[in-house]
């Protein structure tokens, strides 16, 4: 009996020395979804999962209050539940990105690293009385993956891989788009696919089409679409694409996943794509061995590193009129699973079937992407139209709630409308390092573990 104990209180202390996620009220900073534009928008405190000792008070500061005793610029007191979210007046303001990670031009050639993230002016910190018990900012990470050392040699289809859905859809002068369409339900992101990417996702969704626009350009003709309305040029996305892997030589999976409109019938515009695709990033994208059938999830950071080639392009190959020529650079799309038609509680049924990785689970051994997204038609089924920004407020804190525990150690990519209210990058980034940590250490052990959230069962790792 005693020594069934001691296995027990060895397990249970490699557990925690495994997962940082452990501190008794893990609080950070995230951007709300009320505000307008992104200028407007206001910071939220969240706290959670499973705050079990609630601190005092917290305190919101634009400098580093672990350096020096800045008055807080906002207190809140009374955090009590497990888990929750407080919007604040402090509106974001305008970002600059520190160290050279603001959209550079092309002269430009290096940026400053930051494998354990930069801090923007915006802090958090609990504490008990004048004790400080935690400490978080609202943060870039554009370096995040190459610093995770025993991560880098892992298949991608093992990583967790934050990523944003309709990546495309984001409008950046807010007076200039007059429609209130597209500025209310078609726009899908805060940010433009530079600012995601410094911010550290790494999976980018497109849905394209094409228009003739009458310009020399071939190029011009192709659009980021979201519903069916063209958003942005899509040069535009591609062009912040290769600057970022060859300024921070991280990896971005690049996912050409639907092509509504103008392609139907056409495989020649979908061989006009393609050759826009190459001219633009033909220098950065993994080449496949075709003559083992590799399968790019299979490869690890390290071996597209190694090449120089950092972009994995996702694309159907089949569209091409001459997909044999083309193979080469081109992987074939992964398994998608969305939650666009479902509601809350379908939801949680939905990743507890994927996340737990049972045997009836639909997810194969490959590289996968969970789109965790509302749909405008589902919203419409409870009465009232809600506006994107809505849609993502609801479902986006569950699903990062929900990642944070076990499941989270199954994801691979995981896509969101305006994941800026979540801290999805963190989470990532926590998950890869424990599972890299497993990796390490060839010896585990599979366990069934009770955790207290609603009594569900889940299945885990640890390390023994
Ligand atoms: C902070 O103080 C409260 C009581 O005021 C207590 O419940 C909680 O456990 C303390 N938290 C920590 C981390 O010491
Ligand atoms: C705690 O949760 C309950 C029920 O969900 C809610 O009514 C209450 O306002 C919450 N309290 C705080 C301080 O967030
Ligand atoms: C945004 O668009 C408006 C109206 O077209 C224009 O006056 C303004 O200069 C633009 N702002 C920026 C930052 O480009
Ligand atoms: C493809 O894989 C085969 C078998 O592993 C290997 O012999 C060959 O060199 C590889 N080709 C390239 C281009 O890497
Ligand atoms: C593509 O391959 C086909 C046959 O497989 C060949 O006839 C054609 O010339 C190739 N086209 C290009 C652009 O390489
Ligand atoms: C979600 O949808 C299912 C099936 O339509 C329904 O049975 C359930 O009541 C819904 N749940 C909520 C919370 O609306």
């Amino acid at each position: 009996m005693e020594g069934m104990w001691k296995i027990g209180l060895f397990l249970l202390h490699c557990h925690l020395l495994v997962a940082p996620l452990a501190a008794s009220c893990p609080i950070f900073l995230t951007i709300s979804l009320a505000g307008k534009t992104l200028t407007e928008a206001c910071l939220e405190v969240n706290w959670g999962p499973d705050c079990f000792a609630p601190p005092e008070w917290v305190g919101i500061y634009r400098q580093d209050p672990s350096v020096s005793n800045f008055q807080p610029e906002l207190r809140i007191d009374g955090i009590r539940n497990r888990t929750g979210k407080r919007l604040t007046p402090i509106k974001l303001g305008k970002l600059h990105f520190p160290g050279g990670w603001n959209r550079p031009g092309d002269e430009q050639k290096t940026a400053t690293r930051y494998p354990k993230g930069k801090c923007l002016p915006y802090y958090v910190a609990s504490y008990n009385g004048t004790e400080l018990l935690t400490i978080d900012c609202l943060k870039i990470q554009p370096n995040w993956l190459a610093h995770l050392k025993d991560a880098a040699s892992m298949p991608l289809k093992r990583l967790f891989l934050p990523g944003t859905h309709a990546s495309g859809a984001y409008i950046t002068n807010y007076s200039k788009t007059k429609s209130l369409l597209v500025k209310d339900y078609l726009v899908a992101q805060h940010f433009d696919v530079w600012s995601q990417l410094v911010f550290g996702i790494r999976y980018l969704d497109l849905s394209v089409g094409y228009r003739n626009v009458d310009s020399s350009s071939e190029a011009d003709n192709f659009w980021v679409v979201n519903e069916n309305m063209f958003i942005n040029p899509l040069i535009d996305v591609i062009r912040d694409v290769r600057r970022f892997v060859q300024l921070s030589n991280e990896v971005v999976v690049l996912d050409f996943s639907s092509f509504p409109i103008g392609f139907y019938k056409h495989p020649e515009i979908y061989s006009s794509l393609y050759h826009l695709i190459r001219q633009e990033l033909g220098e950065v994208v993994y080449e496949r061995n075709v003559s083992i059938n590799e399968h790019c999830a299979d490869r690890s950071f390290d071996d597209m590193r190694n090449g120089g080639r950092q972009v994995l392009l996702l694309f159907p190959t089949q569209e091409l009129p001459h997909p044999e020529n083309e193979s080469v650079l081109l992987c074939t799309p992964w398994q998608r699973f969305s939650t666009s038609y479902m509601n809350i509680s379908q939801t949680l049924d939905y990743m507890r079937l994927l996340f737990s990785r049972k045997p009836e689970s639909p997810v194969q051994d490959d590289g996968w992407i969970f789109h965790a997204v509302k749909s405008i038609e589902q919203a419409l089924n409870t009465h009232k139209l809600q506006t994107a920004k809505e849609r993502a407020a609801l479902i986006n804190p569950k699903v990062n709630q929900w990642l944070n525990g076990p499941w989270g150690l199954n994801a691979n990519v995981v896509a969101m409308d305006y994941f800026s209210n979540t801290n999805l990058v963190d989470v990532a980034i926590q998950v890869n390092t424990h599972k890299a940590f497993l990796a390490a250490n060839d010896r585990f052990v599979n366990m069934e573990i009770l955790t207290p959230r609603g009594g569900n069962k889940y299945s885990s790792q640890i390390y023994i």
